[in-house]
């Protein structure tokens, strides 16, 4: 049953302006661990968290009953008028985790405030410190940051910004680090640290003596590249720029924290500590709409000591969002759940690499725990990626949902429009059989999607 037919007539004068144009969606009804069920009853394994997000599993019941309890005691009070338990609590049980000295959380409702949060926490730094000009931020082709203005300003993702170019234009960006395509003009990338360090020296050097406010970046690239793990070298030394030219390392770990790449944070793979950090996705695990931006002591001591910090909204600083992190980080605690994400992980691209790692359209497997890409080309020896008029990825993901596998993808990653990635992020709870359904399923659909997409091409 779709929704128009189950809502008639109220349908035509009332409606959802949908996700996806032009096709018919599932209504869900209910969900458990890795399952999704829709309305007719059909299951299906969610591979991917939606949008990597589920990291706890599906229909906790302990975090609906915190979020009840909560919600009984009060819902709403405004950030400028109180505080809360909840919130306080949950500060001091996170701040040990997080990949930032001494820090201190401010809550938003998601990763694109989160981000637009850490630009307006840096420029309120600088300010602070009295350097009115550094206002130049840097970040990086082949990423995500988020979909309002200024975190889209931040996206090196092409497809993304193409509509909204004339509105764009703020903010600069240097090279992916994305091994595998190392050295493509038209991807931006590089894979060797000594160039990614001289060409960011160079971009700092361009925008003149302390100008750069910030560089800002995933640790792990997630949906704009697919799961991309920079050199080893690279963010201790990059890292080490940043501090040299006193600017600001905002690192973006709305898809990477909360255990999601097998450790607590993306960074915790370096050793590297951000100045000022955005979360979400994980933070909540689904069951609330929720965002950290997070400055580091410095940072917050600074600002509140100086300029202060001109920013807000209405929905920031929730108790409800409070309560449900607080029992997201204590299941992620008491069931090890970080350590599961790092082994399953292990397991899953074992599997997949058992399954796909000789299957001429895919060139490469990779990723850290449960953040999993597979990126599919044309010609494994070139690395040319399908046109995108091929819809390649378009046709994995059908064949894999007629088979009840979700999973997530992205486009463009070779070269601003054409490429092909497949990314993989089940909660953290899935069990062996379930991976090896997840590679069973996506193992068959890009054998079908590829054949299909080859033949085209002759
Ligand atoms: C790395 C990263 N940053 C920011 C965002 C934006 O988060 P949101 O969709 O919650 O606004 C995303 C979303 O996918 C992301 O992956």
């Amino acid at each position: 049953m779709n929704v128009t037919d189950r809502h008639g007539a109220a349908a035509a004068t009332g409606r959802v302006f949908q996700r996806v144009i032009g096709g018919e969606l599932p209504v869900a009804a209910r969900a458990k661990g890795c399952t999704i069920w829709d309305t007719d009853g059909r299951a299906y394994l969610d591979a991917a968290g939606g949008a990597i997000v589920v990291n706890v599993g599906h229909g906790r019941t302990s975090i609906v009953e915190a979020m009840a309890r909560q919600a009984r005691a009060f819902t709403y009070v405004h950030g400028t008028t109180f505080t809360s338990e909840p919130l306080e609590s949950y500060a001091r049980a996170i701040g040990p985790h997080l990949p930032v000295d001494d820090p201190a959380i401010y809550p938003v409702s998601g990763g694109s405030e989160a981000i637009e949060s850490c630009l307006k926490l840096v420029r309120s730094y600088h300010l602070a410190r009295r350097e009115p000009d550094r206002t130049v931020v840097i970040a990086r082709w082949g990423s995500y940051h988020g979909n309002s203005m200024g975190a889209l300003d931040l996206s090196g993702r092409e497809p993304l910004r193409k509509p909204y170019e004339p509105w764009l234009g703020r903010f600069r960006h240097v090279s992916a680090a994305y091994p595998y395509r190392g050295g493509e003009t038209a991807a931006h990338a590089l894979a060797d640290t000594g160039e990614l360090v001289a060409e960011l020296e160079a971009a700092i050097a361009e925008a003149g003596p302390g100008r750069v406010a910030a560089f800002v970046a995933e640790p792990i690239v997630g949906a704009t590249l697919g799961a991309v793990v920079p050199p080893d070298d690279y963010w201790p030394a990059i890292a080490e720029v940043c501090r040299r030219h006193g600017i600001l390392l905002v690192a973006d770990e709305v898809m990477t924290g909360f255990g999601r790449t097998g450790r607590w944070f993306g960074l915790d793979h370096w050793g590297v500590r951000a100045d000022v950090m955005a979360a979400a996705k994980g933070v909540a695990g689904g069951y609330f709409p929720l965002g950290l931006a997070v400055a580091s002591g410095n940072v917050y001591e600074t600002i509140t000591t100086g300029g202060g910090f001109v920013h807000g909204f209405t929905y920031s600083h929730s108790p409800v969002g409070a309560v449900v992190a607080g029992e997201v980080l204590r299941i992620l605690e008491t069931e090890n759940l970080v350590e599961a994400s790092a082994t399953k992980g292990e397991l899953l691209r074992t599997l997949l690499t058992e399954r796909l790692g000789g299957h001429p359209n895919v060139g490469e497997i990779r990723g850290r725990g449960l953040l999993v890409g597979l990126e599919l080309v044309a010609d494994q020896a070139t690395r040319r990626p399908f046109p995108r008029t091929a819809r390649l990825i378009e046709s994995v993901m059908a064949h894999s949902r007629a088979d009840g596998l979700l999973l997530y993808h992205g486009t463009g990653n070779a070269d601003g429009t054409n490429g092909d990635i497949v990314l993989l992020g089940p909660p953290f709870v899935i069990s062996d059989g379930e991976l090896a359904r997840i590679v069973e399923v996506l193992g068959d659909a890009v054998e079908r999607a590829a054949a299909e997409a080859s033949a085209k091409l002759v």
